[in-house]
Order: structure tokens, then C-alpha cells, then sequence
């Protein structure tokens, strides 16, 4: 029974103090720490009041599902995105989540999604095709230059990656996870970073505005998700479906999807390019099952090997490391203990991905541990790469697809290897990445 909570410790031992800037230094390291703790910790921020690590899955449960209408998203994420453009998806709660989240579901059924198949293998084998043996390719860019293109492609019918709107789309997002990661900052204040969000937005708008006008006219002609979203607007009878809210969505399904699927990719390669023995097993079976020929879905089906390596990839190496949600009503959790009302509780996938008691000897880079015969032994709350509960990841499934027809495209031609002298390391910014980059010499198989 958790009645009473344990305060955390910094790494230097304090309770009271130095929690934001471990917190903000080197977010990995501090709760890492954290979790050695604890499975429930207040942690105390001095004048800024506290906040909650949570780290067991019984816990997260709790919040994710069995009483997840009292957590919202936290304040300082609200407070970023409405002085900027107002909400979205990502940030709203309660009747705008609801009318959203059905708004823009439909686009994400398995239907749907394997009509994005083609766009995902062509585009990768045009990145592909551009490759020369023995070059060396700055992965993240590469993937996120690709994930861009098949996003904008797929979600709205352009692909936007050599358009201004493009280019600001990618600034945009940079900028808006350093603010996510940082204090909350009035957008009122003439300082350079608040202009350059504000251009970044003004170059997109200009975009969107015309397409979305455009698309009112012909939305039956199109399959894709902004024609959905205007569909969903003229069903609408609460009003909050406006144009602008539209908007909001376009900009923020490009935001929450390219770029951490980027990072998911580029730690796969990564991590197979380390594992000789998985990259054996797993070229064996793209040969056996695709051979030369351009990956279709009921292909997909025929390589389970494919999924549990990149299952067991974001479970060592999950891009979206650290969740949040702050509390509406003073909440009881399992065990007894009470969180007062405004509670910012913090619960990471990267911690709870390397709990021995679920995950034995959690550093080693195992996919056996999603073999079909053993994935039930995971508990859900366990392994949350997508998070759970009604707020999982609209995008999972298209992400899941996506990855396993790039990975399966890139490896029919290629290995890619890194030096031997290049160092990884993780470093997290709103999302993780690798920190000095992850160059990468392309080998003919
Ligand atoms: C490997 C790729 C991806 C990962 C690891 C990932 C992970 C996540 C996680 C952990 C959340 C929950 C965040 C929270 O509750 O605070 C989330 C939410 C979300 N993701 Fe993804 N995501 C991925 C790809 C995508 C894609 C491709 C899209 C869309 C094109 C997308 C759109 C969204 C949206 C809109 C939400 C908010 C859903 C809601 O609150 O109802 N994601 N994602």
C-alpha cells in the first residue's frame, strides 16, 4: 500500500533542491535515476511547487485508463501551443479531444492506411536510389527528409519537403519541442525566438490557407485526411470544428508524426547494424518472403521477424522517452496515495522499457522478447512506445506500416554500418535523438 510517497533525490542527493536543471541538463540520466528511487516519487521543484515520477505499470494504468479522465495534458503544454495557434489534438482535452479524435480516426483505419503502402515504398526507394556505395549519410536527416515527404504525401496529398511550407514546417517543429522542453515564455515577448515561431507560422498559414479554401471546393475528389477533416467540419454540430482548428490539426499531424518516426527508424538501423546476428536473421527473412520485388502488405503478414525487431528497438531506444499529464481533481491512486489537485505527474517509457522484472537483462537488444509466443508476458503499461489507453498514438498504425516498408526497402540493397569510433548517445529534447548525429556508410549487399 503506497500511503505514503518518498521525495526524490537529485543525482547529487538533494531533495529540495536542483530537480529542473537535472531535470533539464540531462533528462535520460535524471530519470534514470529517478526510477533506482522508486515507483512513486514527489519530487520538488522549490518555488515552482512539485510534480510526480511514476514508475510502475499498475500506476500508469491509472492514469492512462482507469482514471484517465482526471489527467489532462499539463498546463505548460497547453499554454505553448494556445499562445501560439491555439489547440490541437495533441493538447486538448475533454469535448474538443473528443470531437477531433473522431474527426480525424477514420483517416488512420487499416483500409485506409494500406492505400499509403505505394507512396511509402516508392518514396523509399527513390531516397534509396540517390545512395552510392561507400557514402556516408547522416541518418536522422535522411529519415526525416523521407518520413516528411511520405507524411505530406499520404496525410494531404502534396509532398512538401522542397516547398517553403516544407522547410518552415520542419523550423516550426525544432523550435516549438526546444519551447515544450523549456520554461513556459509569454509569446507576447519581443524576443528573436518568439519571431521566428511567429514567421514559421505565417509561411505555413500562408500554405495551408488556400489548400484548405481549395480543398472545400473539391474534398470528394480527394481520400486523404484534410478532406476527411472538411467532411467532419460540415457534419459538425459543435462548432469547434472551425477552419482555423483545421489548421491546427494539418500542422499538428505533421508535428506529432515525422519526426519521431525519423528518430524510431534511425535507431533501428542503428541498433541492427550493432546486432550481426539479428541483421542476419532479418535479412533472411526480407529475401525469403519480398526477394527483389517491391514490398506489398499481405508481405508484411509473412515477416514477424521485421516487427519484433523494431518492437524491441522502441522499447531500448523510445523516441518519445517522457509523458506528462497534470492532474484536474485530487486523484486516489492504487495503493492509497493521494494526488492533489494540479498535480503534473511524469512517467517515461524509456524507465519503465528497462524494468529487469518485465524486461530480463534490459540493456541487451533482444527482439525474441516479442516472439508472438512470448508478447503476453509484457504487461501493457509496461511497454509504451505509443503510450495507452483512449490516448495511444492516432498514428501507430500508419507508423508501424511505414517502418517496416522502409526498413524492409532500405535492407533489400543495403547494410549500413557505422565507424567504429562513432559514439552513440541519446540526448532528449521534448523527443530523444541520437546526440552527435549517426553517420552511416552504405554498403551494397
Ligand atoms: C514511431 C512513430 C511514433 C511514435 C513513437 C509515437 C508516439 C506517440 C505517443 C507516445 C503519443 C502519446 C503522447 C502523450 O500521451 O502525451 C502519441 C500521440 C499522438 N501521435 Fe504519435 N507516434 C508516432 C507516430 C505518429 C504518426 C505517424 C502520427 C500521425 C501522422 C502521430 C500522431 C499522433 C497524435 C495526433 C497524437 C495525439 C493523440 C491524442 O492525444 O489523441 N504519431 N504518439
Amino acid at each position: 500500500m503506497v500511503q505514503n510517497i518518498l521525495s526524490a533525490k537529485t543525482p547529487e542527493g538533494q531533495t529540495h533542491r536542483g530537480h529542473l536543471r537535472a531535470l533539464r541538463e540531462d533528462t535520460i540520466t535524471y530519470i534514470e535515476h529517478l526510477a533506482r528511487q522508486g515507483d512513486l516519487l514527489r519530487i520538488s521543484f522549490g518555488l515552482l511547487g512539485s510534480a510526480y515520477f511514476v514508475n510502475s505499470p499498475d500506476l500508469v494504468q491509472e492514469i492512462l485508463l482507469k482514471q484517465a479522465r482526471k489527467f489532462h495534458k499539463p498546463f505548460i503544454v497547453k499554454y505553448t501551443a494556445k499562445e501560439f495557434f491555439g489547440e490541437n489534438l495533441f493538447t486538448s482535452d475533454d469535448e474538443l479531444w473528443q470531437v477531433l479524435r473522431a474527426a480525424i480516426q477514420p483517416a488512420f483505419h487499416a483500409q485506409r492506411l494500406n492505400a499509403y503502402a505505394s507512396i511509402m515504398v516508392d518514396y523509399t526507394k527513390a531516397m534509396i536510389s540517390q545512395w552510392q556505395p561507400g557514402q556516408v549519410i547522416d541518418i536522422p536527416q535522411a529519415m526525416m527528409d523521407l518520413t516528411l515527404g511520405i507524411t505530406t504525401k499520404a496525410l494531404f496529398g502534396q509532398d512538401l519537403r522542397n516547398d517553403v511550407a516544407g522547410q518552415a514546417i520542419i523550423r516550426f517543429i525544432e523550435l516549438f519541442s526546444q519551447r515544450l522542453s523549456g520554461f513556459p515564455v509569454p509569446a507576447w515577448l519581443p524576443i528573436p525566438s518568439n519571431w521566428e515561431i511567429k514567421r514559421q507560422i505565417a509561411i505555413i498559414d500562408r500554405h495551408l490557407s488556400p489548400l484548405i479554401a481549395e480543398r472545400h471546393q473539391s474534398f470528394a475528389e480527394h481520400d486523404d485526411v484534410l478532406s476527411m477533416l472538411i467532411q467532419a467540419q460540415a457534419a459538425d454540430t459543435t462548432g469547434l470544428l472551425t477552419n482555423q482548428q483545421i489548421k491546427n490539426e494539418v500542422l499538428n499531424l505533421f508535428a506529432a508524426g515525422y519526426e519521431v518516426t525519423a528518430h524510431t527508424l534511425a535507431f533501428t538501423l542503428y541498433l541492427i547494424s550493432q546486432h550481426p546476428d539479428v541483421e542476419a536473421r532479418l535479412l533472411e527473412e526480407i529475401d525469403r518472403v519480398v526477394g527483389q520485388r517491391a514490398i506489398t502488405i499481405p508481405d508484411l503478414e509473412q515477416m514477424p521477424y521485421l516487427e519484433m525487431v523494431l518492437k524491441e528497438s522502441m522499447r531500448l531506444l523510445p523516441v518519445t522517452t517522457l509523458l506528462s499529464r497534470q492532474a484536474v481533481e485530487s486523484v486516489v491512486l492504487k495503493g492509497g496515495y493521494t494526488l492533489p489537485k494540479n498535480s503534473v505527474v511524469l512517467f517515461a517509457p524509456w524507465t519503465l522499457h528497462r524494468c529487469s522484472e518485465y524486461f530480463p537483462n534490459p540493456l541487451s537488444f533482444d527482439p525474441e522478447r516479442f516472439h508472438p509466443d512470448c508478447k503476453d508476458k509484457i504487461p501493457k503499461f509496461a511497454y509504451l512506445p505509443f503510450s495507452a489507453g483512449p490516448r495511444i498514438c492516432i498514428g501507430n498504425a500508419f507508423a508501424m506500416m511505414q517502418m517496416r516498408i522502409n526498413l524492409a526497402t532500405i535492407l533489400q540493397d543495403y547494410r549500413l554500418t557505422v565507424a567504429p569510433e562513432y559514439q552513440f548517445e541519446p540526448f532528449y529534447s521534448f523527443n530523444t535523438r541520437p546526440k552527435n548525429g549517426l553517420p552511416m556508410t552504405v554498403e551494397v549487399r
